[in-house]
Parts: structure tokens; sequence; C-alpha cells
């Protein structure tokens, strides 16, 4: 722990805008400064950081704090971490006084990196200027990696003969005991020291702080086996690391979006082509550590997936995953037989990123993939419901709950009636977990704000939708104020940017609201485009008769009321409004029973 006069102290001397211009361009602007937001995509600034007030704030996104927050964001870091950065940088000595973790930790993480760093410049000096790689670099290129890539991803290739680099950890006075913890030495007996890695072309990982935690070794030929992986090490934990994250961050930032590969070298060869949001995971299957990682940086991960057999159980597997860290991710499928490297190279980038952008929600592939499973007979769907109540216990938000009941309900064929389905949610509180006998089957109380949340969900969904309120100039007022509050956000959204962002609108509202918003969203994917206006359409008509009629009932009390007042003026104005409500009430009722065709 680093004493709080001590963290006073570096907050006080350092400047806030200083820091933060080492990451983001800021601009004057009035007693502030403003910039582009690193935190989310935009082209209009909204990120705002007050020297004065030693705070950032995003008005876009809602992210704000200290300096200290603003690195523990940007960079992953913990907080000790963020106050010893930023103390660093001002030249202030700081000394950590707490038990658990000794003053010398720090210092000893520093040297591992060390060395990490040091072999991995000596592994990239091999590959480029030593006859040994030669053979490293020709087989880079008839993979198509180009320099730039292979710089990027600091490539470099250890050689048959060792990299020599116990001389290297002597030379530079580096412990060999370290470089032994973190899987790069081996020992077979007494003082007989070896290189683990050897005849390889090497990867390293990086965090995203830009630390080299560990290495990922390919074979230059068909050798067994392909890679080797440095172990776990107090550096680096695979469940929880990415390979490509820290080249990707900005990336990712900046699309708002991140694809999860397999490979190494389907990382490096999506970035290659530009589709620098592509991360890996590192020979294990995405874990929800993985998952949470990722969501720090979006919300919308599409994990790509190979088109066998494989790679749909993969997906269906991994919904699971993305369940219990309350993310809705994606699924993409390459056609069978290709890798994302094979892919991109073969079909080039605009291929792929359309394959991403067919990427079909996790819980709708799931769904359909246990109605493949178990088959539709009765047996079969009543497998599907236990499966899905299991799944269910994993889910700590009820609305979350409710959305995928629907969707199983959905694919075990009820449509029409789902989709007009409330959004059921007794006894709604954030983080109380479930159990599997109380969610599904509970009976819930039917909500009266149905077409308000219909209508909300076709908005999110639809620009088409979007237009027609829009038009609609008095729709908003036919909402009830929690969802009006909701409309004119979406609709502000979309007059600014042309397109509606569910988690910028999400992250503006209370939070308990925002995963109301998210499930609308989600529970919207599942309309059709070609019913989407006269859904709209009912919605909005729907809205109108009941803001109507209770007008009416008003304006009968107010003109009750004007009568025992004796003020005639305000009853006869009363009454005029009205005949006015009543005559456009009838209109609607009108329209109503006009033959049309049937709501599907
Ligand atoms: P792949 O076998 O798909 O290899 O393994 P790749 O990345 O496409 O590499 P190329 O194209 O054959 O050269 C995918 C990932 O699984 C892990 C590695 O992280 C690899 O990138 N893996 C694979 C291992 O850890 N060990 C292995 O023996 C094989
Ligand atoms: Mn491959």
């Amino acid at each position: 722990m680093i004493k709080q006069e001590k963290i006073t102290e570096i907050r006080d001397r350092a400047s806030i805008v200083e820091v933060i211009s080492d990451y983001v361009t800021l601009k004057k602007a009035g007693r502030n400064y403003q910039g582009l937001c690193p935190f989310h995509g935009e082209k209009t600034p909204s990120f705002t950081v007050s020297e004065e007030k030693g705070i950032f704030h995003c008005f876009g996104c809602q992210a704000g704090g200290s300096v200290f927050h603003f690195l523990m964001k940007y960079d992953q870091l913990s907080f000790p971490d963020a106050v010893e950065r930023v103390a660093k940088r001002y030249g202030i000595k700081i000394e950590r006084s707490d038990g658990a973790r000794d003053p010398s930790e720090s210092g000893e993480r520093e040297s591992l990196y060390r060395i990490n760093e040091r072999t991995a410049a000596n592994y990239r000096q091999i590959l480029l200027s030593q006859p040994a790689g030669r053979k490293a670099l020709d087989y880079l290129k008839s993979r198509k990696v180009t320099e730039e890539i292979a710089q990027r991803f600091m490539v470099g290739y250890a050689p048959q003969t060792g990299s020599g680099l116990l001389d290297l950890l002597r030379r530079e006075k580096l412990s060999v005991k370290d470089a032994m913890r973190l899987g790069l030495i081996g020992q077979r007996s007494g003082q007989q020291f070896h290189e683990k890695f050897f005849a390889r072309l090497m990867f390293p990982i990086i965090n995203a702080g830009g630390k080299i935690v560990g290495f990922g070794g390919r074979v230059l030929d068909r050798g067994l086996p392909k890679y080797i992986n440095s172990s776990e090490t107090p550096l680096f934990h695979k469940g929880s690391t990415l390979y490509g994250l820290y080249q990707a961050k900005d990336g990712i930032r900046r699309v708002d979006r991140v694809v999860v590969v397999e490979g190494y070298l389907d990382v490096m060869a999506l970035h290659q082509f530009g589709l620098c949001y592509a991360v890996a995971t590192l020979g294990t299957a995405l874990t929800s550590d993985h998952v949470r990682v990722l969501g720090r940086y979006t919300r919308n991960i599409v994990a790509l997936f190979d088109g066998d057999d494989a790679g749909r159980k993969a997906a269906a597997r991994s919904f699971e995953i993305f369940i219990e860290t309350g993310l809705l991710g994606r699924a993409a499928f390459l056609p069978k037989g290709e890798d994302p490297d094979t892919y991109i190279h073969g079909h080039g980038p605009a291929a792929l990123e359309k394959i991403l952008e067919e990427a079909v929600p996790l819980a709708d592939y799931y769904f359909s993939s246990l109605k493949q499973r178990f088959g539709m007979s009765l047996e079969g769907k009543s497998q599907i419901a236990s499966e899905v109540s299991r799944l269910l216990t994993k889910v700590s938000n009820p609305i979350e709950v409710d959305l995928l009941v629907r969707r199983a309900v959905d694919t075990l064929g009820v449509r029409e009636e789902v989709l007009r389905r409330p959004v059921v949610t007794p006894g709604y509180s954030l983080g109380s977990k479930r159990t599997p006998k109380d969610s599904p089957a509970t009976p819930s109380p039917i909500r009266d704000d149905i077409a308000e949340r219909s209508l909300v969900s076709l908005m999110l969904r639809f620009p088409a939708v979007l237009r027609s309120v829009e038009k609609e100039g008095e729709a908003r007022q036919w909402l009830s104020s929690k969802w009006q509050a909701v409309v004119d956000l979406i609709l502000a959204e979309w007059q600014e940017r042309r397109q509606v962002d569910v988690f910028r609108v999400a992250q503006r509202v209370h939070p308990d609201q925002a995963a109301e918003i998210t499930a609308l969203a989600l529970q919207g994917e599942s309309i059709l485009e070609t019913e989407c206006d006269k859904m709209a359409a009912d919605c909005l008509s729907h809205l109108r008769r009941k803001y109507l009629r209770t007008l009416e009932r008003n304006l009968r009390v107010a003109i009750r009321a004007a009568e025992e007042r004796k003020d005639e003026q305000a009853k006869r104005e009363r009454i005029l409004e009205w005949q006015d409500v009543v005559r456009k009430e009838r209109q609607l009722e009108r329209r109503r029973l006009e033959p049309k065709p049937t709501i599907r």
C-alpha cells in the first residue's frame, strides 16, 4: 500500500493534462482541455480534462476520474501501479508499505520483464542479422509476413545451436535463476544450463501495458510440437492473456470491436491487412477472464471460428463463457478448411470483414445448436429446457435471464407471441443470483409498457423506425417519462451520428436501465427487417391511443373541476380540448378498423 499523503502529493505534483497528453491529443477549450476519447470511438471530442480539478471525464462514454484512473483504465494497471507510474514520471520516490506485496516485488517483476525484453531483442537480432536467421526469414517470407508486421510483433528466431542467452545474462548481469523462472532456461544436472527454446520462430507475448510476459515458439518445418509456449510464470497467465492485445488495443477502441482468433500467425495476418483489432488466445479455449479483459476495451466481441464441426462446437461452448461475464458475444465462421491467415491472404480483407459483419449472436447460435442436438420432439424440447435452465443459473442479471428465456421460447417455435411478450423482470435486482427453480417458470406480472419496450428495441435496430419516430414529432409525449428519456437519448444519438450505438445510449442512463436497454437491443436482433415498419406503426398507434385515452380522462376531470369552481372560461377551453382529443381518438379508431394484412 502507498500512504495516502504520498498519493495526494503525487496527484498534486502531477499535471493531469501532461500525463494524459502522452496518450491523447488535447486542445485547450475554455478552462478545460478536450480531445477524442481513447475509451470509445468518436469523431467529435467529448473527452474533457480539467487541470484545475485534476480530473478527466468523457461525456460520450462516461469514463472519468483522476489521473490514476486514467492510467488504470488505459493500461489496465492496478491502482498502486498507476500511482507508481505517475510518481516515476515526476521523479517522486515512493515506498510501498504493504506486507503482502513486499517492496522488492515490483523490482523483482521489473527484472523479470527486463530479461524477457532482452531475450526478445536478442532473438530479433539473430533473425534479422545473423546467418542462422536466414532460414527463419525465408520461412516468414513463405508465410507472406511482411517485415513491418514482423517488426510490430517483435518476431525473432531462436537458432538450433542456441541464442547465446546464458552469455547475454552474464554479460548484462541478469539473473539465471529468474530466466529459469521465466521458462527460458532449463537445468539438466548440476550447473548444466540450457536454453528451452531452440530452432523456433519466436513470438513474444506482450501484455496490454506493453511488457513481454512470455513467448510462443514455432518450428520451421512439420516438426512436433508445432508450438511451444512459455509455461505459467509470475508474469504470464495463459487464461487471461491475449496475443496481440497490445498491438490491437488502439484499433479495438477505434472501431469498437474485437475479433478473437486462434493463432499467432492469424493475428499477424489480420493486422497486416488492416484488421488491427484482432487478438488470439494462446492455444487454449476462450475463458471468461479473456472475455472480461476484452470487455474493458469493447463490448463488441466477435469470435472467429473454423467452419468445421469442431469450430461449431467451440462456438456453442463459448456462449457459456460469455454468459458468465454478462457480455453478449457473436460468432463468425470461416469456410471449411480455412483459417484466418489463409483466408485473408486468399480472399482479401474485405471478404473477411464481410464474414465478421455476418457474425451471429452466440445466444442464437447456442439455441439453434441445442435444437440440432436434441431435436424438436417433445422429449427433445424438454431436454433443451433443462439445458437452458442449467445455463440460466450462471446468469446474474435477471434481464438477461428473461432475454434468454425468450430466445429459448423462440427456438421452440412460438415466435410471434414471443416478440409481443413483455420483458419479464419480477423482483428486479441486480446481482441476485437466481436458482434454476425460480427462473424460467415463474409466472410474472404483466407489464404495461410492452409497446414502449418494443418500440425501443425497434429503434435500436432499424434506421427506418428511427426515421418514422423522428417524423412523428409528437411521439415522445406518448411515452411514460422513463421511456421518454430513453427515446430522447436514442434520437439525439441518431441525429448526431446517423447511427445508434446501444452502448453509448446505455452508458448515459442509470445502470439498472442500461441493462434493460441492452436487453431490448438484443431482443431487436430477432425481428425481421420486413416486419419492422408494421411493428413500429403498431406500437406507435397503441401508444398514441393510450396517451389520448389518458388525456381524455384528465380533461374530463378538469372540466368537472372547472365547473365546481364556476370557472366558465376554463371550462370552455377544456371542453374544446376534450372535443379535439375525442375527435383524434375516433380517427385513430377508424384507421385501426380498416382492413389490413395480418400482423406477424
Ligand atoms: P494452429 O495449429 O491453428 O496453428 O494453432 P497456427 O497458429 O494457425 O499456425 P500455422 O498457421 O500452422 O503456422 C493455433 C494456436 O494454438 C496454439 C498456438 O497458440 C497457435 O497459434 N498451439 C498450436 C499450441 O500452443 N501448440 C501447438 O502445438 C499447436
Ligand atoms: Mn494457420
